[in-house]
């Protein structure tokens, strides 16, 4: 009876695991807050469409910025575009990658599923594909309650405008995933971006960030810069009225001080010029955003020990508030360190991944994260005998980043057109001395893919005096435009 009773229970036990296994998957919890696309029934008078080109007949300098990123390609884009089908072509992707309700093709009006996979739909008569192509548009972040969202509170433009308080408001409502249910087990919730930065107290915004990336704005000695002792689950996320996310203090959460260069111009042509945002977002799709925010050192230890050299590789996360990288966790550093012979030919090879490594399946689990917190300097070692000179000519150190990895690209059938990861540093140190065989290392750095050489380190960042590297200071250009 009771060996009947044990195997019953295995039983139960291995259907449920098995229907864990093959069961439809969210990554995330759909929390009431993107459970709707954004109400766009009332246009803000006297627009008479809510397309960026129609924006961009006033605000030109903003709608060519836009368009060159990533933002406006969120839903054309391959990657998405091929994910998004490989994953079943859920409704609720839409409400971040295309989140008015006018751009998409069906109007919601419920679930019929707690976990809200089937959602009721008819079509919506509003669909309009064009607004659809541009992703996240103007109007995604602008427009709500038939009034244009803004921080300056401008009375006398020509559209009606709803002062914002802190303008990374805007930002949290498509970069936080939230949401804890039985069956997750995370530190972070999928995207993580926010709750990197606040569970870092080093990485909110330091004094300096603020005073020199938000100096005009008045609330900068309100701004909280140390941080709460808050932990990532309680960081004090809320719904707001309008099912938004909104989360505790966004002010320092920085995104549009980093993610939104200031720069003096006018808002219209021929209007007041002014230090406005540059509405540019670059992230992991941008080489020079990565390396801004990585240090970079490669250097021989001084060594206490006659037998062996020791070489080091030092990374560090200098110009990211939140992890780098950050985002979906398909994004990932790699690191390589080869110690290479006179021909170029690899002797001994080190290989890393600095990434974010999360189980779906049966439940949804944290495994580990080797990302890097701000400030926090993750160091690699190769060794090698003091005596191999012989054979031994240089160590080489490449550092890669990557927007997905093969595997995955492969597994979805995702053609890339533009490759999926480039080069963030490469450099080789010589062996046998200083300044010697650069030929050799030459050669060694030709093969393999083709990117181009960077010499030294991506960054060269000023150090202030208690040893952390001040951010860029982002002087605002006159661009008359
Ligand atoms: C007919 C021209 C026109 C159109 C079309 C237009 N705007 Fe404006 N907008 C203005 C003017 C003029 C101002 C005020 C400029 C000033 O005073 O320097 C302004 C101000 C703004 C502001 C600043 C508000 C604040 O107080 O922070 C934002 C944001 C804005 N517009 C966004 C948009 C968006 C998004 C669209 C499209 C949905 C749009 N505008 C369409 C002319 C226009
Ligand atoms: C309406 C939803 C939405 C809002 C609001 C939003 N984003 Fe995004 N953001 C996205 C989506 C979706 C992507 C990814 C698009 C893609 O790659 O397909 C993205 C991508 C990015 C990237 C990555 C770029 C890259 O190279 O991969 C950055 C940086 C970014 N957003 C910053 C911001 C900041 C700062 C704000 C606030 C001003 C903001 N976003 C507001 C949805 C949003
Ligand atoms: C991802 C969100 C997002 C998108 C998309 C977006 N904006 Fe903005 N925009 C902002 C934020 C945030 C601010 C406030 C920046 C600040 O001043 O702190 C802003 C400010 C502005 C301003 C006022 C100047 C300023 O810096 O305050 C204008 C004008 C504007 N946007 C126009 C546009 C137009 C036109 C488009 C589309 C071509 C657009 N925006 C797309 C987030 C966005
Ligand atoms: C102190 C500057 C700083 C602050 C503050 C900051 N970022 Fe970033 N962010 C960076 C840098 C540098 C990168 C490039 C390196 C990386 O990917 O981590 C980046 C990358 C990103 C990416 C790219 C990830 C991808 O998938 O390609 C996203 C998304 C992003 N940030 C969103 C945000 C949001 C949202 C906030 C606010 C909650 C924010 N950032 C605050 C500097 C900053
Ligand atoms: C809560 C808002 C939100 C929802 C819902 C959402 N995304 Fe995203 N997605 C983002 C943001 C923000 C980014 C970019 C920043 C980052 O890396 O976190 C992004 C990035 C991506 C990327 C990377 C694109 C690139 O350029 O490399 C893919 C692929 C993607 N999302 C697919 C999906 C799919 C498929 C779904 C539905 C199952 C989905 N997303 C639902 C907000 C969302």
């Amino acid at each position: 009876m009771i060996r009947k009773t044990i195997l019953l229970l295995f039983l139960l036990l291995a259907i449920f695991l098995a229907w864990r296994f093959i069961r439809p998957l969210n990554i995330f919890v759909v929390t009431e807050a993107f459970d709707f696309p954004v109400d766009t029934s009332v246009i803000p008078q006297p627009l008479s469409g809510l397309g960026a080109r129609e924006c961009g007949a006033c605000h030109p300098a903003f709608y060519e910025e836009w368009r060159t990123t990533i933002h406006s390609q969120a839903w054309t884009e391959p990657y998405f575009q091929t994910d998004w089908q490989f994953d079943g072509s859920q409704q609720i992707c839409r409400n971040c990658h295309t989140p008015l309700d006018r751009q998409q093709p069906h109007v919601i009006l419920g679930f019929r599923d707690k976990e809200k996979w089937d959602p009721i739909m008819e079509p919506n008569p509003d669909f309009d594909p064009d607004l659809q192509h541009e992703g996240v548009t103007c109007a995604a972040c602008h427009v709500r309650d038939g009034r244009i969202v803004g921080v300056l509170g401008i009375q006398d433009a020509p559209h009606p405008v709803q002062q914002l308080g802190d303008p990374n408001e805007v930002c949290v409502r498509c970069h936080v995933v939230d949401g804890d249910r039985w069956d997750t087990f995370f530190r972070f919730p999928p995207c993580g971006t926010v709750a990197e930065i606040r569970s870092n107290p080093d990485s909110r915004l330091t004094r300096t960030d603020i005073e020199t990336l938000a100096a005009y704005q008045d609330n900068v000695a309100e701004m909280q810069v140390t941080a709460s002792a808050k932990t990532p689950t309680q960081a004090g996320h809320s719904q707001g009225k309008t099912g938004e996310i909104t989360v505790a203090d966004t002010a320092s959460l920085g995104c549009v001080q980093c993610h939104m260069p200031l720069v003096q111009r006018p808002l219209v042509e021929g209007g007041q010029v002014r230090p406005v945002r540059r509405h540019l977002w670059r992230g992991g799709h941008d080489p020079d955003m990565v390396k801004s925010g990585l240090q970079v050192r490669f250097e021989e230890a001084s060594g206490e020990s006659t037998d062996t050299r020791t070489f080091v590789l030092t990374l560090t996360n200098v110009g990211a508030a939140h992890y780098l990288p950050t985002g979906t966790p398909d994004r990932h550093l790699t690191v390589d360190l080869r110690l290479l012979d006179s021909e170029g030919r690899v002797l001994k090879e080190q290989n890393h991944s600095l990434k974010r490594t999360v189980i779906w399946r049966p439940f949804i689990i944290d495994l580990r994260d080797t990302q890097l917190p701000r400030w926090q300097p993750r160091s690699y070692e190769l060794s090698i005998p003091a005596n191999s000179r012989q054979t031994a000519a240089a160590i080489e150190a490449i550092v890669r980043y990557h927007l997905l990895d093969e595997k995955r690209r492969k597994r979805i059938g995702y053609e890339n057109q533009e490759p999926i990861a480039y080069e963030v540093f490469r450099h080789g140190l010589a062996v046998t001395g200083i300044d010697s065989d650069l030929e050799t290392l030459e050669f060694a750095m030709t093969q393999g893919e083709d990117f181009h050489y960077m010499q030294g380190n991506a960054l060269a960042l000023p150090f202030s005096d208690n040893g952390l590297a001040v951010p860029v200071q982002r002087t605002a250009v006159v661009l008359n435009t």
